[in-house]
């Protein structure tokens, strides 16, 4: 499954999406991708579900593997109408961002692995998704684990209101090579269009990953979507 990577390559623009056999790989892929067949590994293990009070905010965003939750916090408190939701499966990084945001009425850290969390999640339910600098997964043998051959990937068009924007960014070209490719050829996303694909957008470092990556200099790419 997949193409082999390299974790030495930079992030260099502009990004292509993968063509001829890398694609066909992918695409095969995807249809063998089963999700509910995923979900099974759940059956017997409780997985949170959204708190009732996310539902009452105007707006709501989820961010995926949020780590300690410095976007989280940081976009809280500037967005006070708007819920954010932090979704880590590291419970010593969910604690230390409910000890940040202790207070904070429109943060709602959940531990948990999110995958469960987001097939459960009803039609339309977000205004923004964010994945930031996701586990690479560099053997070829780990490639379902990442995104953008993920079996919950189908869901990600379906859980999005429309405008919504979900972002990805990642320090891998290669990672950010096969999500472009997702998004311009998976069948269930074709109600996602390319926002923005280039180099991250960002004044100051927006999560930890981040901070560490900007520090060293290294390019970092993002790519936005947008639900039609
Ligand atoms: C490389 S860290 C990035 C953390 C943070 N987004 C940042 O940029 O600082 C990836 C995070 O994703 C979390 N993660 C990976 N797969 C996950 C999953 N399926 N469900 C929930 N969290 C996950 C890991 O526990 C880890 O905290």
């Amino acid at each position: 499954m997949g193409t082999p990577v390299d974790p030495q390559d930079p992030v260099q623009f502009p990004i292509a999406p993968l063509a001829g056999e890398a694609l066909e790989k992918m695409q095969k892929s995807w249809r063998r991708a089963d999700l509910n067949r995923y979900l099974r590994r759940f059956m017997h293990i409780p997985v949170p579900e959204m708190p009732d009070e996310v539902w009452s905010y105007e707006r709501i965003h989820l961010d995926v593997g949020c780590g300690q939750g410095l976007f989280v916090f940081t976009e809280a408190a500037r967005h006070p109408k708007t819920a954010f939701v932090g979704v880590d499966k590291s419970p010593v990084r969910i604690n230390r961002l409910k000890e940040r945001s202790l207070g904070m009425c429109n943060v709602f850290p959940l531990h948990t692995n999110v995958t469960p969390l987001l097939a459960r999640l009803p039609d339309e339910s977000l205004d923004g998704l964010t994945i930031f600098y996701p586990n690479p997964w560099w053997p070829v043998k780990h490639a379902g684990k990442r995104w953008s051959y993920h079996p919950v990937l189908c869901e990600f068009s379906r859980i999005m209101r429309p405008n919504g924007i979900i972002l990805l960014a990642s320090n891998e070209h290669f990672y950010l090579r096969e999500w472009l490719t997702a998004a311009c050829h998976h069948p269930r996303l074709s109600h996602l269009k390319i926002d923005y694909c280039g180099p991250v957008r960002c004044d100051e470092p927006r999560t930890h990953f981040e901070a560490q990556f900007l520090d060293r200099q290294q390019s970092l790419g993002e790519i936005t979507l947008r639900h039609l």
